[in-house]
């Protein structure tokens, strides 16, 4: 794969979670313009992702075009189009025969493919694993990586197979980041079943990243999917609950909301500063779940220069009361060893969400939090 890119975890927006098919050169045009707008960029959000549906068919030498109804310009012209406000373009694609919206997938057509995104100017690519019939995942998967390379453009590649073939065993020298569960549903604490599969509600898919954080780092990312933040079935408590344990996790941080109509709620949840200063820590260690006392998490990421996020998040209908003795419990990262010693060092916390000093580890925590939502703070030594 590409190396140097995806130091941190991607972030960007993504068609896919609100406008599924109905994608067009309009619509990725002005979410990019709203990008800019809206402070977006400016937090630190680059790709913009289009999801299945923008091809249209294979000419007789095998090149893909767009739909030409919905993308007029062609792709290289809405490329520049994003180049030139600062973005980063991305596509999707699939290992298989035809994506999962019935559009051409790339399988036997890997190189002419990655030369065809080159030759567009496309920054990233989302490859999926609809009608793949035969094909083993890493196989496919290092095939696309290997066309990429050849193509000469730097490309993130991400790997969106959902996890059954274990892709974190595997993905690290494949792509930039990696799919584990099947797809996000737009609740905060559901399953929803769709007959032949299911989806996934925000804690559902936190409790599949079990175990997986020592697969993760620069470069090379779990993907517990896009954002739900702003779809309309979050509460805000729920949002900033989403936003900030993504952030723990060190996943990618794509929105998948209307950006041209989002409210200032929205926008200040997805362009937190210290959130995702936690979420883009160059250290790049992702979080843990510490303790877990009925519906109360407290979760731990190690960041950089000794400081820790530490995140109380209440998955309960009810309101959760907090008594914490920071300096009666030292906490040990599990995969990576590192230690969180409140007594030893005296740790300032910072409230990442009222954007206020709190006290300090040298005293115990007493806190109520509301139902689904989070405490979370940034130590400074
Ligand atoms: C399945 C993926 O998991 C989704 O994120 C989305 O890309 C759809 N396919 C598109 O058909």
């Amino acid at each position: 794969k590409y190396p140097g890119l995806a130091l941190t975890p991607p972030m960007g927006w993504n068609s896919w979670n609100k406008f599924a098919c109905n994608v067009s050169e309009d619509l990725i045009k002005q979410m990019a313009d709203a990008m800019v707008a809206s402070g977006m960029k400016e937090a630190g959000y680059t790709y913009i992702n289009i999801d299945d549906c923008w091809h249209g068919d294979r000419d007789s030498l095998g090149f893909i075009h767009p739909d030409a109804k919905r993308f007029p310009s062609g792709m290289k012209a809405l490329a520049d189009y994003i180049h030139a406000k600062g973005l980063k373009l991305g596509v999707y694609s699939d290992a298989g025969s035809q994506t999962c919206g019935g559009r051409p997938g790339s399988r036997g057509y890997e190189f002419q493919d990655a030369l065809t995104y080159a030759s567009w100017g496309v920054d990233y690519l989302k490859y999926d694993w609809c009608n793949t019939e035969g094909l083993k995942a890493e196989g496919a998967y290092k095939t696309i990586t290997a066309a990429l390379k050849r193509a000469g453009r730097p490309v993130v590649l991400s790997i969106c197979e959902w996890g059954n073939d274990q892709p974190w065993a595997w993905g690290q020298n494949v792509g930039h980041l990696w799919r584990t569960t099947g797809d996000i549903y737009n609740c905060f604490d559901c399953i929803e079943d769709h007959g032949t599969w299911k989806s996934f509600g925000v804690m559902q898919i936190l409790d599949k990243q079990e175990g997986l954080r020592k697969y993760a780092g620069p470069g090379h990312w779990n993907d517990p999917d896009m954002l739900e933040i702003g779809n309309g079935a979050l509460t805000p408590g729920e949002d900033r609950a989403h936003f900030t344990m993504w952030a723990m996790l060190a996943a990618p941080l794509i929105a998948g909301n209307d950006l041209r109509s989002m409210s200032a709620a929205t926008r200040e949840v997805l362009t937190n500063k210290a959130v995702i200063a936690i979420s883009q820590d160059t250290m790049g260690v992702q979080g843990f779940r510490g303790v877990k006392k009925d519906s109360l998490e407290i979760w731990f990421r190690p960041l950089s220069k000794g400081e820790w996020a530490v995140c109380f998040l209440n998955r309960s209908k009810l309101p959760a009361t907090v008594d914490y003795h920071w300096k009666q419990r030292p906490v040990k990262d599990p995969d990576f060893g590192y230690e969180l010693n409140a007594a030893a060092t005296g740790y300032t916390l910072y409230n990442v969400w009222t954007k206020k000093l709190q006290g300090s580890t040298a005293q115990t925590l007493h806190a109520v939090i509301p139902p689904r939502d989070v405490l979370v703070f940034r130590l400074q030594p």
